[in-house]
């Protein structure tokens, strides 16, 4: 049986990636304080030992600072860990096992949509650059794959309590306080369980190089709102569009879209709609009720 190890595990994609690959091989879960297996990547010893002990067969590897923000005003903690362990694993595995890095949408500047896979990249922030660099020392390894993802939804790890972008509409839907919405950048929500099911189809596939996932509709943040708003059937006219973007320590892309023909050409075909997902997630946390 093959040993599956995946980094943040813990995480809200590892979470629910360590679940999905059960049935694919011995998935051994590792994070800094959420996983079975504690290892703080940051300490390249402590990687090696893990690798040692492990003997993975494949490396699917999800832990990074995925906060744009934090990223920009904290550079060489973001290159610890988003930057150096790609490295160690990169060149530290042995040749036969798998590599596989989760990247982002944020590579690209937004400006110019929709992004194929060898669309050229040019990262706005620190974070983009830091995936940026993590993916070109991935792809130097023969055969690595890297899959790259725009805003994820889904349900948090249990360990956070409630969270996420579905959740945080509802919050503002629902609490009638007057706030500003973004109404500028144009997101893709993509489900947690649809870009697990991806990853697991690639790995059958064998899939080498970079692959998008991404959900099919794109919207702004007041757009996505409206919408939950109507599933909840509450008013919005508390909340009021924003037409600029908000001022924050990490510029974001304008509309990072991420053409997905290349896993569809494949044979991949789950995309669920923000629709059915936001519905199974506020039905979860018990906010939607049918
Ligand atoms: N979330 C999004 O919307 C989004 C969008 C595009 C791309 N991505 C990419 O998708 C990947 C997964 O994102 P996510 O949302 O699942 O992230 P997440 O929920 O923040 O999880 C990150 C994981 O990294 C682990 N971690 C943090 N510091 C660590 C350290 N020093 N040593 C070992 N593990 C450490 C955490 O472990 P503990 O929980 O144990 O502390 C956590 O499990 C990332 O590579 C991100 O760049 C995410």
């Amino acid at each position: 049986m093959k040993t599956i190890l995946i980094t943040g595990a813990g995480g809200f994609l590892g979470g629910v990636l360590a679940q999905k690959l059960t049935s694919a091989g011995h998935v051994v879960g590792t994070g800094r304080q959420h996983a079975d297996r504690r290892v703080d990547l940051r300490d390249p010893e402590a990687l090696r030992r893990l690798l040692a002990e492990t003997t993975p067969d494949v490396v699917i590897h999800t832990a990074a600072y995925r906060d744009p923000d934090f990223c920009e005003e904290h550079p060489e903690e973001t290159r610890r860990l988003n930057v150096e362990p790609v490295r160690l694993l990169a060149s530290g595995l042995p040749p036969s096992a798998f590599f596989v890095l989760i990247s982002t949408d944020y590579v690209f500047d937004g400006a110019a949509p929709p992004y194929r896979e060898n669309s050229p990249r040019h990262p706005l922030g620190l974070y983009g650059r830091s995936k940026m660099e993590a993916e070109d020392l991935a792809l130097a390894r023969p055969g690595a794959l890297v899959v790259r993802i725009p805003l994820l939804i889904g349900v948090e790890p249990a360990h956070r309590g409630p969270s996420g972008f579905i959740l945080q509409m509802a919050r503002q839907i629902l609490d009638g306080q007057p706030a500003d919405v973004d109404d500028v950048l144009v997101r893709f929500p993509t489900w947690t369980e649809d870009v697990a099911e991806a990853v697991a189809f690639l790995l059958e596939k064998r899939a080498v190089g970079v692959f998008h996932m991404s959900g099919a509709r794109g919207a702004t943040r007041y757009a996505w709102t409206v919408e939950t708003a109507r599933l909840l059937g509450r008013a919005t006219d508390h909340l009021k569009p924003l037409k600029i973007p908000f001022p924050r320590p990490a510029r974001r892309p304008l509309n990072a879209e991420l053409a997905t023909g290349k896993l569809r050409q494949l044979g991949f075909d789950r995309f669920t709609d923000f629709a059915e997902v936001a519905r199974r997630i506020l039905s979860a946390l018990g906010i939607f009720q049918q």
